[in-house]
């Protein structure tokens, strides 16, 4: 049995009723929930944007689906609060883990997404007592940028955690160094440089990362790349937050910049569809 989403309408046919109350509490139906009765379920649920309205609404679903003796498989192609996966100073939440504990605990029997960014790689996991099936989306955004060069191209990932996603192709990675959190009320740590030990000279360049946020890092990245020569500059992620004026200044710098419709962006270019149908 399939349970959709509204958030999900661009890939398939929604059946789930979500409303909101006159103060702006979500009100959720599933009207099929006889036909989910003590069957599997994969239910297909966006996390983002609205991240915290979206939590609130899958909790919600889920209780529905639980109470119905559900098992449920859920299809949540961005994880969020996925990048607090350390703690850094003491007393921080280690949000990452609440919220697969979280997941877990409503009764999430398992987790399918893409290109979690505290996993690192693809494939099965257990954490904060979640079963995560982790999917990486690299390959066809690489396939894409396939499309884009004449001819050879490096792929490079702006730091080791995304290094997964240029496995099995010319290129490398970058190092990261962040320093510590910057002042004021906004949470987060600077990044103090990108060391490179790759040749980009007169060569063409895919950066590919999981997440582009706020951009500083695919920023850095892509001057890093052009300041050492590079030709032609794309630029790929799997998630596409572009938060404050990053999408136009990642436009203005490199050739072309797109993403998956695991978040849908304006430079939505490749899709989880594919990946998605032997679930279905
Ligand atoms: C971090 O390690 C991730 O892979 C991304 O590079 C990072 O989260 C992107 O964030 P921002 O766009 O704010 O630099």
């Amino acid at each position: 049995m399939r349970i959709v989403s509204p958030n999900f309408s661009d890939l398939l046919k929604p059946n789930i009723e979500i409303k909101q109350f006159p103060d702006g509490e979500n009100y959720v139906r599933i009207q099929q929930i006889k036909e989910c009765e003590g069957n599997e379920v994969v239910l297909f649920h966006r996390l983002y944007p609205d991240q915290d309205r979206a939590i609130i609404q899958l909790v919600l679903i889920i209780s529905v689906l639980k109470k119905a003796k559900a098992i449920v498989t859920l299809v949540s192609p961005y994880l969020p609060y996925a990048r607090q996966d350390k703690i850094w100073l003491d007393g921080e939440a280690l949000s990452a883990e609440t919220i697969c504990a979280l997941l877990a605990h409503s009764g999430v029997k398992k987790l399918i997404t893409f290109d979690c960014h505290f996993l690192k790689k693809e494939g099965e996991f257990k954490y904060g007592g979640l079963k995560i099936k982790n999917i990486s989306l690299s390959k066809s955004l690489i396939e894409y940028a396939k499309s884009k060069f004449d001819g050879d191209f490096l792929v490079i990932s702006p730091d080791v955690g995304a290094a997964y996603m240029t496995k099995g192709f010319e290129g490398g990675y970058m190092k990261k160094i962040r320093g510590d959190y910057a002042e004021g009320d906004e949470v987060y740590r600077k990044i103090e440089k990108l060391e490179n030990t790759i040749d980009f000279n007169c060569k063409n360049v895919l950066v590919i990362d999981d997440i582009i946020s706020s951009g500083g890092t695919m920023i850095k990245a892509v001057e890093n790349v052009k300041k050492n020569g590079a030709k032609k500059v794309l630029c790929a992620a799997t998630h596409g937050l572009f938060l404050k004026e990053s999408l136009s200044k990642l436009q203005t710098m490199c050739d072309e910049l797109f993403t998956s419709d695991a978040i849908i962006t304006p430079v939505t270019k490749v899709s989880i569809a594919p990946l998605l149908k032997n679930l279905l």
